[in-house]
């Protein structure tokens, strides 16, 4: 009985990893969940069907900058554990408009924190022994490898992008609440996810649309910077762990040992793409099209997961090819869920690219 009689919250739960996350508590798990979460542009509550008239299941339309809506959500669910993703998430944002960044991954991280002490510093003994604040962040908060060596957990940060600043510097907020407010947190550092449900303004669905369209393909710079791909069903799983089993204080970086540069990525899809909605035009590889760099984009991240791995027994499941392969038919078999998306006005155009007057807010 995993969790039983426990209430999780999940914020961002809206969200893709988030979403995988509730899916995972209320498939496998005994836990009741709330989805505390702001519903941004990210968000889609369809991303979690079975939620539907669930009985551990509720929704909390609420920002987690919002000191006074979390104490609320605190006071009436007494809640054993709390699992942070709410966040804006893609880097390309942050370089055209940091200040949500900085409102939601620093300015919410802390509110939240706040919020969980006040309400830890209630607990009877027992509850606080249980109770975990748990924050998942990325590994782009160490910055960028050479062609050699992996991201270790005492790896110094050196983010290099608006939204890595920010996701370091709530990770630095989690460790402080820790050393010297003894709130019993947790830290997870994941590479690359992908998988269900992602939204198409990352790499992997944007080139599954972009390809079903016969749109170009836009690589960024050339095409050689390396991600290290984690299915996102797999983080789940390590993420429930880490909550169940790590140990308080410790960080466990997260990764799939799938380090592929992008233009790999990018090849694969086409030729799934072709294989399974062949296009009358010929191979989508035509449709390959270098454009502009990212503006400081890391060259490579490479997990190393053995911390993980050896202290608590997590394995990844799916490799790059079946995680790939599996995520291309999702795509083809659930438009409805990315076309709703397009129609609720996304459009997959390019951004992140600096304009030479002026400044971002
Ligand atoms: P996402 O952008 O898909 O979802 C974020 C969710 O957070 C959305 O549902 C959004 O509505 C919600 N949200 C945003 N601001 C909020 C606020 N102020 N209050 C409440 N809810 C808010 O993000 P994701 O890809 O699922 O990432 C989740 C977490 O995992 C983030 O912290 C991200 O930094 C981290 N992470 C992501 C990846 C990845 O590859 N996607 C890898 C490592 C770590
Ligand atoms: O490493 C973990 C991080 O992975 C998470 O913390 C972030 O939330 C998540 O968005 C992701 O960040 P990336 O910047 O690595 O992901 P993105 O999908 O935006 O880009 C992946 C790579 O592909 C990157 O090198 C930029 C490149 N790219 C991206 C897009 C959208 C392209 O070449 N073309 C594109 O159109």
């Amino acid at each position: 009985m995993r969790f039983k009689g426990d209430v999780i919250f999940v914020t961002g739960g809206a969200g893709f990893i988030g979403s995988a996350v509730i899916r995972h508590l209320l498939d496998e798990t005994d836990a009741s969940v709330v989805n505390v979460d702001k519903l941004t542009y990210a968000a889609c509550l369809e991303s979690i069907p079975q939620a539907v008239d669930h009985p551990r299941y509720r929704f909390a339309k609420v920002d987690i900058c919002d000191a006074r809506g979390l104490r609320n959500l605190f006071d009436q669910y007494r809640p054993a554990a709390v699992m942070n993703l709410a966040a804006e998430s893609h880097v390309d944002r942050s370089i055209d408009g940091p200040a949500e960044f900085i409102q939601t991954n620093v300015v919410g991280t802390f509110t939240l924190l706040q919020e969980a002490l006040r309400y830890f510093r209630g607990l009877d003994h027992p509850a606080q022994t249980r109770f975990r604040f748990h924050h998942i962040s990325t590994d782009e908060v160490y910055g960028s490898l050479g062609d050699h060596g992996l991201f270790h957990e005492a790896t110094p940060y050196a983010p290099n992008s608006p939204y890595s600043a920010s996701k370091a510097s709530s990770d630095h907020l989690v460790r402080a609440w820790r050393e010297t407010y003894g709130l019993p947190t947790l830290l997870t550092n994941c590479s690359n996810n992908y998988g269900p449900y992602h939204f198409p303004e990352k790499l992997i669905p944007h080139m599954i649309i972009k390809g079903l369209a016969e749109d170009p393909l836009p690589v960024y710079g050339d095409g050689r910077n390396i991600r290290d791909w984690l299915y996102v069903e797999d983080h789940a799983r390590a993420l429930t762990l880490v909550l169940e089993r790590g140990r308080i204080g410790q960080t466990y970086n997260i990764g799939g040992r799938n380090e592929r540069t992008n233009l790999h990525v990018v090849t694969t899809i086409c030729e799934l793409l072709d294989r399974l909605e062949p296009s009358s035009h010929g191979s989508r590889q035509r449709l390959i099209s270098f454009v502009a760099d990212r503006p400081g984009h890391d060259r490579r991240y490479a997990i190393d997961a053995a911390k993980l791995e050896s202290e608590l027994g997590w394995r990844a499941v799916e490799t790059f090819e079946s995680g790939l392969a599996k995520t291309v038919q999702w795509y083809l078999d659930n438009r409805s869920w990315w076309q709703a998306i397009l129609e609720r006005g996304y459009k997959a155009t390019r951004i992140g690219v600096l304009q030479k007057t002026g400044h971002s807010a």
